[in-house]
């Protein structure tokens, strides 16, 4: 069974920065491959990994569109798998799936469903399974339940970055299709005390896991284009992401 970990919230707070930290504690512990799933229509998980990507599964839906007759012998289900595979970009410890930008109406057309499928199945072979989002869930494909072990909430450490997860918060507890055992927030970006924040902290309504402090080598290697696995060992930002990759696997396993 593997373990589903997603990541949302505000735009710019640290999403793919943090769904990058779990990534990278997961693979420095050889658990085996993690998946890593971009689900945001504009994808950067793969830059901050540093996993070069080309194509997402947008595309291949794109053009399977075109391919009304495709050769004798070929069907579209087994064409739609192998495509599939092609895009999974493969890596060490860390396979990236790019889910891309759904263009227009038809993103619930035959092949999109088909290749969810596929992706559900695919899921099955990683221990671990790690989706960056953009800022809600809604546009995840509603045809079928997505099951999430557990959905990190991130914010930054300012009282109007609390309220807008809190609104965030309210809108994915209305979407039915999601079934997620547990939630936790996360406070990204953290420089200074944060007491003046224990109202908006609770009002969140989802528990406080772990802050993630500011750190000037994730701007520089940003700036240098280099991967968040290129941070230092002894790097604070990392052990913080570690503390809370620790508790939840922990008290999973409980
Ligand atoms: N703890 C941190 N310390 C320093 N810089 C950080 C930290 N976390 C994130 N950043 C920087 O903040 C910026 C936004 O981070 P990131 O791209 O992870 O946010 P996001 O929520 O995924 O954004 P988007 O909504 O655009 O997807 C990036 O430049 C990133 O390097
Ligand atoms: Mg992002």
């Amino acid at each position: 069974m593997s373990y589903t970990i997603a990541v949302a919230g505000k735009g710019g707070t640290g999403k793919t920065t943090f769904s990058a930290l779990i990534i990278e504690v997961l693979k420095r512990r050889s658990v085996g491959p993690v998946l890593a799933i971009d689900a945001d229509p504009n994808s950067t998980l793969g830059m901050t990994l540093g996993i070069d990507c080309q194509c997402t599964v947008s595309d291949i839906i794109e053009e399977t569109k075109g391919l009304r007759n495709l050769p004798d012998g070929v069907n579209k289900p087994l064409h739609l798998e192998y495509q599939l595979q092609r895009i999974l970009v493969e890596t060490k410890g860390v396979d990236l799936l790019v889910m891309g930008r759904p263009e227009g109406p038809d993103c619930y057309c035959m092949a999109n469903n088909m290749l969810r499928g596929y992706v559900d199945e695919i899921i099955k072979n990683y221990k671990y399974v790690v989706l960056d989002n953009e800022a809600g869930m809604e546009h995840l494909n509603r045809k079928t339940t997505q099951n999430i072990d557990t959905l990190f909430l991130v914010s930054d450490s300012t009282q109007i970055g609390l309220k807008t997860i809190t609104n965030i918060k309210n809108l994915i507890d209305k979407l039915t299709f999601l079934v997620i055992k547990n939630k936790y927030l996360v406070l990204n970006r953290v420089r200074q005390d944060i007491q003046n924040l224990e109202n908006a902290i609770k009002n969140v309504g989802v528990p406080l896991i772990g802050k993630l402090p500011f750190e000037d080598a994730v701007t520089n290697l940003e700036l240098a284009e280099k991967p968040i696995s290129d941070l230092p060992d002894n790097s604070l930002l990392l052990k913080s992401a570690e503390e809370i990759v620790n508790k939840i696997i922990s008290s999973d396993q409980k």
